[in-house]
């Protein structure tokens, strides 16, 4: 089996992340997209974070697929699909779903074809008969699918509550952006964490270790590299609460003392106190995500959760 083909639709443009970085941390409040924590050493450490026992989301997730299997399949009736993987990775969630799905084809998505080749040539190993295609999309700008991928029966897959990361008003712009792309005959798996205990969820964005903290200090080190900055991350203390009017945890990059950050254009003083905002993480009641779903253009066929109500999975068809 030759190893799947690869597409970059959207080029990686380092200029465009410079003029974004320098236009948010200018900002007021200053602000870095969370996007950013994914370098190398970011994507390991979310890796991490995934596996500590505050924050239960993903361990969650994967759980309800393992025990619902069956019924997500009928309730999504997707059989012979193309099963579009949004925020691939490793592509082992999806993975997940091939023998319960039947997919006809899989397409993984992500910022770079080159985070896609070894797992999507992996996984054609594994899976023979499936005819896999990688495309390097940044599909929260436009989800250009390139015409590779068939337009017919199309489910798109976007597990690990990284919906909760737009606010509600870009969420449902998405979620609309899915729904054109889905066609009439589409559908949707998401996964969504929901509204819990504070404490937990406190808890969940400040671990005891310092996975979270460390998560968050290190989008410094990757602005550095990518704009020419120079921040100290001694100079910066983590920050994460959950803010309960607006149903979100916020994460800050708050300055311990005073700072001046040398930046393309001038310096950037930060008095002491002062606050990055570096990442919004929502969380929705089901009824909420429900009436979010429809309305994008989706029904919820069913809202699958786990027996303590801490993350719900939700199967939508096209309306
Ligand atoms: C990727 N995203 C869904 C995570 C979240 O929970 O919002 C990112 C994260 N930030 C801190 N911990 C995890």
């Amino acid at each position: 089996m030759p190893a799947p083909p690869l597409i970059q639709v959207h080029p990686l443009d380092p200029a465009a992340a410079r003029a974004e970085l320098l236009r948010g941390l200018r900002g007021e409040p200053p602000a870095i997209p969370p996007k950013y924590f994914y370098d190398a050493l970011g994507a390991r450490l979310f890796a991490a974070i995934t596996e500590l026992p505050e924050y239960t989301p993903t361990r969650t997730e994967a759980a309800i697929m393992a025990a619902r299997l069956p019924e997500i399949a009928r309730a999504l009736d997707a059989q012979g699909c193309t099963l579009i993987d949004l925020g691939a990775g490793n592509c082992e969630k999806a993975a997940r779903l091939f023998a319960a799905l039947r997919p006809a084809q899989y397409v993984a998505l992500d910022i770079s074809v080159d985070y896609l080749a070894q797992s999507l040539d992996c996984l054609q190993r594994q899976y023979l008969e499936l005819p896999m295609l990688g495309v390097g999309i940044d599909f929260t700008r436009a989800l250009d699918l390139p015409p590779q991928v068939p337009a017919a029966r199309r489910l798109f897959f976007y597990p690990g509550s990284s919906i909760g990361n737009f606010t509600p008003v870009a969420a449902l712009a998405f979620l609309r952006a899915l729904r054109a792309a889905a066609g009439d005959d589409g559908a949707l798996l998401i996964g969504v964490d929901l509204v819990k205990d504070r404490a937990v969820l406190d808890a969940a964005y400040d671990d005891a270790l310092g996975v979270t903290a460390a998560f968050n200090l290190n989008v410094l080190n990757h602005v550095n590299a990518l704009v020419g900055a120079d921040f100290d991350v001694r100079d910066w203390r983590h920050v994460a609460f959950y803010n309960e009017a607006q149903q979100r945890i916020e994460m800050h990059l708050e300055a311990r003392r005073d700072v001046n950050v040398r930046l393309p254009g001038g310096a950037l003083p930060f008095a002491a106190g002062r606050r990055i905002h570096t990442e919004n993480s929502y969380k929705y009641t089901v009824p909420q995500f429900a009436q979010l779903m429809a309305d994008a253009g989706f029904a919820v066929a069913q809202a699958f959760t786990d027996d303590r109500d801490t993350f719900a999975l939700f199967a939508a068809r096209a309306v």
